[in-house]
């Protein structure tokens, strides 16, 4: 049988591993209200350009740490007043804030996750408050400590469009791509993360109020150095668990990288015991107190840059060709979906925005029997319901137009 033949026929229906069985959104942007129920591997969802398809994959991306697919503000997601008033809504919704939850089943396990915002009166300064949104989540109804335990729960794995130019851009982005990596594997690491980004925030401020040798700031540049250096040792560990695996582990349709940090910290921890490298960051903390608000040129792991280079050609993916680049991208994305099923499990669950578009039909239909293998559900965009024709056994289609959503 033909490689194409093969990718044609479905085979027998794969346990999924790890699935959201009911989603429901609430307020959130061009859906006053939506529930879905969902019992196939892969959701297809289709419409027009504008009609809402990337936005329900932001709803569930919102079920994980982080401001979501779009890195959106909170303010930005709930329902346009309007557009409120001319679409469909229940009785039983009203028009406070938004909110996502959904049914998770996971392995033999069902739980729930929801996440809303809430206003909260925070102190700006001594006689200042000023009310602020913030995201809250929740497992089983119960309220957790914060956003980055989710990760205990769900991981998800998204691909956008905008990631086309993941690896020409900013090095920021592939920075938080990394992390996400990373946090994939060990959800202490956003907690650190976190911990790491207030503690800079606070280094910062101080400097700005010109306290130089503020005795705060010697704990501050300890906590820093500590925190950062377990950072970039977990963000080493996971890249060279990556790379192993994408070594043992060739793919045949997609091709092969090989993930390098560019980092001052973490080139040293691979050489240096970590106290040395922690004294090291600590003291150029110290030494940047001076400088750092006008020419931030230290070492830090807030500077750390992900690369990536096309093994068999030995290009680093800036310069490969961008359906060469996306090739890349997905071929990260299907190895750190196979390691973290090894790993945790559990494989993560896919959310794969207009991943067609930049692929020919046989490399698609790959694609989507590779996905199939994980045994994960995995939610498809598309203007063009028929590139997913080889998979439709498996498939939930639906088509959203005029902001509803129906199954077809
Ligand atoms: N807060 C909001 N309230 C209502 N509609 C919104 C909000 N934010 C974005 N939209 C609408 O969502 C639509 C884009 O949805 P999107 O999911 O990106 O479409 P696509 O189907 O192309 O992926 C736009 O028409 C935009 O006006
Ligand atoms: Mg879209």
């Amino acid at each position: 049988m033909s490689a194409v033949a093969c990718f044609n026929c479905d085979f027998d229906e794969a346990k999924v591993r790890s699935a959201v069985k009911r989603l429901t959104l609430v307020n959130f942007r061009n859906y006053k209200y939506l529930r879905l129920n969902l019992d196939k591997p892969f959701i297809i969802l289709s419409g027009e350009n504008g009609s809402g398809k990337t936005n329900i994959l932001e709803a569930i991306s919102f079920l994980s740490q982080g401001r979501g697919l779009r890195g959106a503000k909170l303010s930005e997601i709930k329902t346009f007043d309007f557009l409120a008033s001319s679409l469909p809504t229940p009785t039983f919704i009203n028009n406070n804030g938004w909110a996502v939850s959904a049914e998770i089943e996971k392995l033999d396990e069902t739980f729930s996750i929801g996440t809303a915002v809430e206003s909260v009166v925070k102190e700006v300064s001594f006689n200042e408050t000023k009310e602020v949104e913030r995201r809250i989540v929740q497992v089983n109804n119960q309220k957790l400590p914060s956003q980055n335990e989710l990760g205990n729960y769900l991981t998800l794995i998204w691909i956008t469009p905008q990631m086309d130019r993941l690896f020409l851009g900013g090095a920021q982005h592939r920075r938080s791509f990394l992390d996400r990596i990373v946090y994939a594997f060990d959800v202490e690491h956003a907690k650190r993360l976190t911990s790491f980004d207030n503690l800079y925030r606070q280094w910062l401020q101080i400097l700005k109020s010109g306290n130089i040798n503020n005795n705060w700031l010697l704990s501050i540049e300890e906590q820093i150095a500590g925190l950062g250096v377990a950072i970039a040792a977990a963000r080493l560990e996971q890249t060279e668990k990556l790379n192993a695996f994408m070594e043992k582990n060739p793919d045949d349709m997609f091709p092969e990288a090989i993930l390098e940090l560019d980092g001052t910290i973490e080139q040293m921890i691979r050489e240096r015991p970590a106290v040395y490298v922690e004294d090291f960051y600590r003291e150029s903390l110290f030494n940047q107190r001076r400088s750092v608000l006008y020419n931030d040129t230290g070492a830090g792991i807030n500077k750390t840059d992900l690369k990536a280079v096309y093994k068999k050609k030995n290009v680093p993916a800036n310069l490969c060709s961008t359906g060469e680049q996306k090739a890349l991208l997905l071929s990260i994305m299907l190895s750190e979906a196979r390691c973290l099923s090894l790993n945790r499990g559990v494989p993560p669950i896919l959310l794969l925005d207009e991943i067609a578009a930049h692929l020919d039909d046989f490399k698609r239909d790959a694609l989507l029997f590779k996905i199939k293998e994980l045994q994960t559900q995995s939610f498809l965009t598309t203007t063009n319901l028929f590139e997913f024709m080889s998979i439709k056994e498996s498939a939930q289609f639906f088509e959203i137009k005029e902001n509803q959503v129906k199954e077809i």
